[in-house]
């Protein structure tokens, strides 16, 4: 099946059931300064699941595109794409469970034929903090359509995706609790993640189980939120009934909605029986057309990835700039600019180092135009902006990989590293990607030492820094500064090792941290650190100071910055959980919070800006 035949099933399906059929919004999103993109189908639709009357009635379907900027590093496997559409039925204030699930079990099975022993659902386990029980109603409804199909599909409790690695399933288990993590949607997460005045509720999903084998490097075993590639999640049905209060507790909406979220292409992928979304029309065309102009097969392995990459960037450029957005330094332009140059760099590594990125816009207009008329209609505006990066970007390489040939003797000094940052653009990440095709090796410490003296952070004295940055003593000074260190290790886990302080300053009212790291950080991005730093709060870790010679602690991979300005013996604060997960490990004067329970409030990043070259700065506070 084509991408257009199920998107138009789907929408005959639900006109069928009374939806009024709605455009998508444009992917950059209108009246909200959260965020850059449009990453789900609900944003758009905010007002009308708070209480508002939506002109076209309670019952809507449409399709919606999305972006989500965090997936970019990670394309290269099956079924991950950045740019996507998202199929949506809503019912504002109008049907529920009894509806939802047999209708969307029938799309399933009947319109599209997926076979029903091929899908596995997970419902929301409860949660007893904040008084949310478990969805025990949507098992009946499982329970019995898959009764109707054949199947005695008994539930099991999970709990966390950890506990699902650990227990595995068993035959005949296919309604599988797990917790709020992984089935319960708000835009900001988690329930003790969502800001007062949030909606959000637990959720249904379904997975289609592709057969693939389990690959051990996931977990010990599979289960439906396993990341092997065996499941693959094909629709979530948001039961949205809560918002969150001013004191932190959940209450029922004045409404109860249904937000349905399925990835079309995905959905597509499941009725061809191919668990290569990359398989799928839409972004064949672009395969099939690269393999041409490179006489490269897609299905050599060493290939897959560059082919997979430059599909799904060039694609999603494609529909940035259709929707306004072109490429820039800034903001929803950085990243127009960022797929692009990725994708040139993987046409280069598929031997095409000409600048023909644009003929791609071509066949992507082609097999979307029914959809997306204004592809066509725009075709030549997107052809020339895709044309000029890509050429910018040549220029760019060009002038950068000269001076890299000038290394000598298969060495990068620190020093060199960074004049081509500073003077030809280059980012250190791309430095390193191209250094071992040059045989040369990159002296990256003292990139990173360069960088400091250059923002002359060398001047920040050392009882400043003994202090780490803080204003005063005072207690709430005290949480933020822990809390701080909280978001460093949330960082390094979201942006990578890059990522080390720059500088800080706390004060009673924030804390404002200076870190090393090339590009600004999205929304997307920090909401997650801050979902970390609150995880952290909300597990009552421990505060462990120990002391230990600087070299052992040094090798043993604390993390720190400044270390020439401590004494030989330093002390080291761990953030360790009951059940020893370790939240963060740091080099640090003190003072610090007991326990994180100890920090009140909830964890805010407020603003992301840059700091100097190569340093980006953040203010957070506990609200
Ligand atoms: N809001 C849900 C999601 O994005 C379903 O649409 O997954």
């Amino acid at each position: 099946m084509t991408l257009e035949e199920v998107r138009n099933k789907y929408f005959e399906f639900f006109e069928k059931h009374g939806h009024a059929l709605v455009p998508s919004a444009l992917l950059t999103p209108e009246n909200d300064p959260t965020t850059l993109f449009v990453g789900s189908g609900m944003q758009p639709l905010l007002p009308y699941l708070l209480g508002e009357r939506h002109p076209k009635g309670v019952r809507i379907v449409n399709s919606q595109k999305a972006f989500r900027a965090e997936d970019i590093e990670e394309i290269g496997d099956n079924r991950h794409t950045t740019f996507f559409e998202m199929l949506g039925n809503w019912s504002l204030g109008d049907y529920f469970k009894e509806e939802q699930l047999p209708w969307f079990f029938e799309f399933l099975t009947s319109e599209l034929g997926l076979s029903p022993d091929k899908l596995y659902v997970t419902v929301f386990a409860g949660d007893e903090s904040n008084g949310i029980p478990k969805d025990e109603a949507s098992v009946v409804i499982w329970k019995k359509l898959f009764k109707e199909a054949g199947i005695e599909a008994s539930d099991v409790f999970i709990g966390s995706e950890e506990d699902g690695y650990k227990k595995g399933m068993k035959e005949g288990e296919r309604i599988f609790y797990y917790d709020a993590k992984k089935n319960w949607w708000s835009r900001a997460g988690v329930p003790e993640n969502m800001p007062v005045g949030e909606p959000g509720g637990p959720d249904s999903e379904v997975f289609y189980d592709f057969g693939t084998k389990h690959d051990k490097s996931f977990g010990e075993h599979c289960h439906p939120n396993c990341d092997c590639g065996r499941f693959v999640e094909i629709g979530n049905s948001v039961f949205m009934e809560y918002i969150k209060k001013e004191d932190g507790s959940f209450e029922k909406l004045a409404q109860k909605n249904v937000d349905f979220g399925g990835g079309l292409i995905r959905i597509t992928a499941a009725a061809n029986e191919d668990s290569d979304v990359f398989n799928v029309d839409v972004l064949n065309v672009i395969i099939e057309h690269i393999s041409k102009l490179s006489g490269k097969s897609y299905l050599d392995a060493e290939n897959k990835k560059s082919f997979r990459v430059i599909a799904d960037h060039i694609r999603a450029a494609i529909f940035m700039i259709v929707d306004g957005v072109v490429p820039s330094n800034t903001d929803a332009g950085y990243f127009v600019r960022r797929l692009i140059r990725r994708a040139v760099r993987h046409m280069d590594k598929l031997g095409v180092d000409k600048e023909t990125l644009h003929t791609v816009v071509a066949p992507v207009a082609d097999v979307y135009k029914a959809q997306y008329p204004e592809l066509l209609n725009k075709k030549t505006d997107i052809e020339r902006e895709i044309s000029l990066e890509e050429e910018k970007f040549r220029e760019t390489l060009k002038k950068g990989l000269k001076q890299l040939e000038k290394a000598k003797d298969g060495k990068l000094s620190g020093k060199e590293a960074f004049v081509l940052f500073s003077t030809y653009g280059f980012p250190l990440e791309l430095t390193l990607e191209l250094a071992p095709e040059l045989n040369i090796e990159v002296d990256v410490e003292g990139f990173k030492s360069e960088m400091v003296s250059h923002q002359e952070l060398s001047r920040v004295g050392a009882e400043h820094k003994f202090k780490g940055g803080l204003s005063d003593g005072g207690e709430v000074t005290t949480m933020l500064h822990s809390a701080t260190h909280l978001m460093l290790a949330g960082l390094r886990k979201y942006l990578g090792d890059g990522v080390h302080q720059a500088g800080s300053n706390i004060t009673s009212e924030r804390t404002r941290f200076d870190f090393t790291h090339p590009e600004k950080v999205d929304r997307e991005t920090l909401d997650k650190v801050e979902g970390y730093v609150n995880d952290a709060i909300v597990d009552h870790a421990k505060m462990e100071l120990i002391e230990m010679p600087k070299e052992e602690a040094k090798n043993s991979g604390v993390e720190g910055s400044f270390w020439e300005k401590y004494p030989d013996t330093v002390q080291v604060y761990t953030i360790v959980a009951d059940d020893g997960t370790v939240w963060s490990r740091e080099l640090c004067g003190g003072p610090h919070v007991k326990n994180t329970a100890d920090i009140k409030g909830t964890f805010k990043i407020t603003k992301e800006e840059s700091s100097s070259a190569g340093v980006r700065r953040v203010k957070a506070v506990l609200q």
